[in-house]
């Protein structure tokens, strides 16, 4: 054999240890803990045949603890680009097998390269979590490349997309990363992320509680928000990274890709002529809704199981990528509450971000008094909502169906928060409050002094109903554009956007605005 070809056949065989990571025995131990290991996942993720792996001779450079004993070709992340759809993705992908996906210096290096190179070619990074933490002999150096990560996470924030996969643990300030990117996919039974493992918790707090309990993809897509999607299994988080990704640019300077689109755009819908009820407390499902109006009924809901009465999520019109905030009147009335506003506005502010036109449909009683969300800070988080749709820039079209009382139709993108085409059906009720507690303010002296105190009241508040609850009332001063029939509701949609394709809003220069966080 000549010198040439036994290089090369030590290259391969190189790489052939490297693929295997941390050995087979611990692969085997990565199947059985029901998870697939880093190199699997990425095939799952990416276009076949296209992924290029970078760094893959990297070992770790650590002489602590006997380290410099045991080092694994790529040190415990694989790295490197593909391509998802035929489109351009940055990829890492810890490996656990290899000293439990822990975090050395040189991971760090790996990450950050590859966050570097996404930057400069303005193409998204996903990052592909499963990992013990700080690599604990490495100490500070550990910590070192965690605020490395950080770092960039928040300089590419807004500038190119951002998703994290939890696929194991997370724990620690670890966290932190997959908190600062865009979207945060956990897998059920799998993964989990905190602060603070159940050990500490116990010691510190005297509380019993499992580690799916403190923070498993159930507790972060329903009670914290922490995750945005609760995926099955592994493979089914993966899947729904690919999902996603179709709906957004590659960067802040792109637009989203167009799909060509089947679906009629002026397809009427009957049957939302007919779905307000007649009495305004009761509900009806505002999924119904959205699954008439954008195209195939083809809805990407983002945070599901948190904060339900309002729905944020991704979808098309004419084959257009969209970004759809609605309340849902079938939980809690679709009232606005701490919760709902803080899932809204962080959506709002992705879409404009991403040049993702926004549509509202609104069906909103007000805020949700009382002092629980007071104390919880209801004021800020409101004015969240408010200050992430006055700074959109992004196409923004407002549908109002039914109520729209109050601080609440200002909130949800109301015409002088820039809305660019409001639309009402004629269902609508614009109004500075409902008729009921309008009248009490108003009237309840005079009712008192009369002999029929409910009939003075239901007078006044037909009186009232009549001239305020309505859109024409709105739209009498120009703050609604039209009032529309409901089944045509699609088609004046992909109108409007259409119209706002060439829209162009700058807000003024500044480093960068004061959000009431
Ligand atoms: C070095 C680690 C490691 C770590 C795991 N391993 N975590 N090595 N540093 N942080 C190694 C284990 O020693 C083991 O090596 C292998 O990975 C697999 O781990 P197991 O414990 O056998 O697996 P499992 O039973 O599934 O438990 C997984 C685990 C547990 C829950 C993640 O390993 C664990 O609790 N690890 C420590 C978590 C932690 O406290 N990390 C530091 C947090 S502080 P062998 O050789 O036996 O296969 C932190 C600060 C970050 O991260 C701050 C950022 C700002």
């Amino acid at each position: 054999m000549s010198n040439q070809l036994e290089k090369v056949k030590e290259l391969i065989e190189l790489r052939n240890q490297a693929r295997i990571g941390g050995g087979e025995k611990a692969i085997e131990k990565q199947h059985e803990r029901g998870k697939y290991t880093a190199r699997e996942r990425i095939a799952q993720l990416l276009d076949e045949g296209s992924f290029e792996e970078l760094d893959m001779f990297v070992r770790h450079r650590c002489y602590n603890f006997g380290q410099e004993k045991k080092s694994f070709l790529g040190d415990g992340v694989v790295t490197g680009y593909g391509t998802i759809d035929g489109r351009l993705v940055y990829v890492f992908a810890q490996d656990f097998t290899v000293f439990g996906g822990s975090l050395s210096e040189t991971m760090a290096l790996k990450i950050c390269k590859i966050m570097d190179m996404a930057m400069k070619m303005g193409a998204p990074v996903i990052g592909l979590n499963d990992s013990g933490g700080a690599r604990i002999q490495e100490g500070i150096n550990a910590l070192a490349g965690y605020a490395e990560i950080f770092q960039r996470n928040i300089l590419a924030s807004g500038v190119i997309p951002q998703i994290s996969a939890i696929l194991g643990p997370c724990a620690g300030g670890a966290v932190y990363s997959p908190a600062l990117t865009d979207f945060t996919i956990m897998a059920k039974g799998i993964s989990y992320m905190f602060l603070t493992g159940p050990k500490v918790v116990k010691t510190v707090t005297g509380e019993d509680v499992t580690q799916d309990a403190l923070g498993g993809a159930e507790v972060h897509s329903s009670k914290s928000g922490v995750a945005h999607f609760a995926a099955e299994d592994g493979e089914h988080a993966i899947k729904i990274i690919r999902k996603l990704f179709g709906y957004i640019p590659q960067n802040n300077l792109e637009e989203p890709p167009m799909v060509e689109c089947t679906d009629p755009i002026d397809r009427l819908e009957d049957s939302l002529n007919e779905i307000i009820p007649d009495s305004p407390n009761k509900p009806y499902d505002m999924y119904e809704v959205i699954g008439a109006i954008v195209d195939n009924g083809e809805f990407l809901e983002v945070q599901r199981d948190y904060a339900k009465n309002i729905i944020v999520g991704f979808a098309r019109f004419n084959g257009q990528s969209v970004g759809i905030v609605a309340n849902q009147p079938k939980y809690l009335a679709g009232v606005l509450d701490c919760n709902a506003s803080r899932k809204g506005a962080r959506f709002v502010r992705f879409c404009d971000a991403f040049n993702i036109p926004l549509v509202t449909l609104v069906d909103v009683p007000g805020f949700l008094p009382g002092t629980g969300q007071e104390y919880n800070a209801v004021i800020l988080h409101g004015a969240k909502l408010l200050y992430a749709y006055g700074e959109a820039t992004v196409p923004k079209v407002t549908v109002t169906l039914r109520k729209s009382y109050g601080g609440s139709h200002i909130v949800m993108s109301c015409k002088q928060l820039r809305g660019d085409m409001n639309y009402a059906w004629p269902t609508a009720e614009i109004a500075v409050m409902g008729g009921a507690g309008a009248v009490e303010v108003l009237y309840a002296k005079e009712a008192k002094a009369s002999d029929d105190p409910k009939k003075v009241l239901a007078e006044k508040e037909a009186e009232y109903n009549k001239l305020f609850c309505n859109p024409y009332n709105a739209a009498r001063y120009g703050y609604i554009d039209d009032v529309i029939e409901p089944r045509n509701t699609r088609f004046r949609i992909i109108r409007a956007l259409q119209q706002l394709a060439t829209k162009k809003v700058m807000n003024p220069a500044k480093k960068h605005g004061n959000i009431p966080l």
